[in-house]
């Protein structure tokens, strides 16, 4: 079965973000084993793939369509591509199961893939009328409607405000309780779509559409997806080989500062209160971090593919 080409932002064929600058900073032309954590449609992995015949990627992914897709995609390489379906939160396991070890780099980029956001039956987007699922899995974990139907209301407003900073959150997280007492839970992007809408007011042209916050938040929750991203980090880390390259690509402000924290750690910065006698956050000097400041797309890249706006690149070396 052949599966067809997903579409990126405005139509236009799926693009990887941030490309040139992911390959910059993972230098695959050098040959060698590379681990792509977030291996989606496999746009990062085949650029990686090409860039020499000496390269190997091994892809991982949570979704088992992804993975269908990039399987496809990248069988032209042979065995100098394999894909595991896991959370990269288990790499290791990942790499003891494929018999490989020593990477030359890894990249994740986090966040959702255009085949989902514009897959309607997984209900990542209010564009289509969908069920409220949201599972990058989606056939494990509760759905983004399971979890409005039973989280507390204040844990529901902690999860809009604070991962899709929404100002709006107690107001949203009120009329969805009233909605479940009143026995008709959300259970469809539509329907909250059209709840976040009439709690907050319409939104002018050229604005976001109201509820693009609160869907953002609740993909997160539903995915765990900040959930030891840090530990990630410095695990990842571990694994490379000497002057090694790491690449985090991030679309959430959270995400960024959690990347530029760990990464700062790992240069050995110590990030303890001043007057500690002994440090306590786990500083240790194994990187050596290659942007001072995060890399972002440049306007052409975001004209063509507005989803690319909100990423950032940040990048280190392994000593
Ligand atoms: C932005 S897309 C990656 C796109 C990819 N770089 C490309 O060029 O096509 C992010 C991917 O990460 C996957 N993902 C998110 N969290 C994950 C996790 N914890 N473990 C494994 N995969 C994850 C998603 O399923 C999605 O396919």
């Amino acid at each position: 079965m052949v599966i067809a080409a997903p579409l990126g932002g405005r139509g236009a064929p799926h693009r990887p973000v941030l490309l040139e600058e992911t390959l910059k900073f993972l230098a695959p032309e050098r040959g060698g084993l590379f681990i792509d954590c977030t291996v989606g449609l496999g746009g990062h992995s085949e650029a990686i793939l090409k860039s020499s015949n000496e390269t190997r990627v091994i892809g991982i992914d949570l979704d088992p369509a992804a993975l269908a897709y990039s399987r496809q995609r990248l069988a032209p390489f042979r065995d100098r591509f394999s894909a595991f379906q896991a959370n990269f939160r288990a790499v290791a396991a990942v790499l003891e199961q494929a018999d490989e070890h020593d990477p030359s780099g890894i990249l994740v980029d986090l966040g959702v893939s255009s085949m989902q956001f514009d897959s309607p039956e997984r209900g990542f987007s209010f564009r289509f009328d969908a069920p409220l699922g949201m599972r990058m899995d989606p056939t494990t974990g509760p759905t983004a409607a399971d979890l409005l139907q039973q989280l507390p209301e204040s844990e529901i407003a902690r999860i809009i405000f604070e991962y899709g900073e929404e100002r709006h959150s107690r107001r949203i997280a009120r009329r969805i309780v009233e909605r479940r007492e009143q026995g008709k839970p959300i259970t469809t992007t539509t329907e909250l779509a059209d709840l976040v809408r009439l709690a907050v007011g319409g939104h002018k042209r050229n604005q976001i559409h109201p509820a693009t916050r609160t869907f953002q938040a609740l993909r997160i929750a539903v995915n765990n997806e900040l959930e030891g991203l840090g530990e990630f980090v410095g695990s990842v880390v571990d694994l490379l080989i000497p002057n090694g390259r790491f690449v985090g690509i991030t679309f959430h402000s959270l995400e960024d500062r959690i990347l530029k924290h760990e990464l700062r750690r790992l240069s050995g910065y110590c990030e303890c209160p001043p007057g500690l006698p002994v440090c306590s956050c786990g500083a240790r000097n194994v990187v050596e971090v290659l942007t001072r400041r995060p890399v972002t797309p440049g306007a052409g890249e975001v004209e063509e593919n507005p989803r690319a706006r909100s990423a950032k690149l940040r990048a280190a070396e392994k000593i």
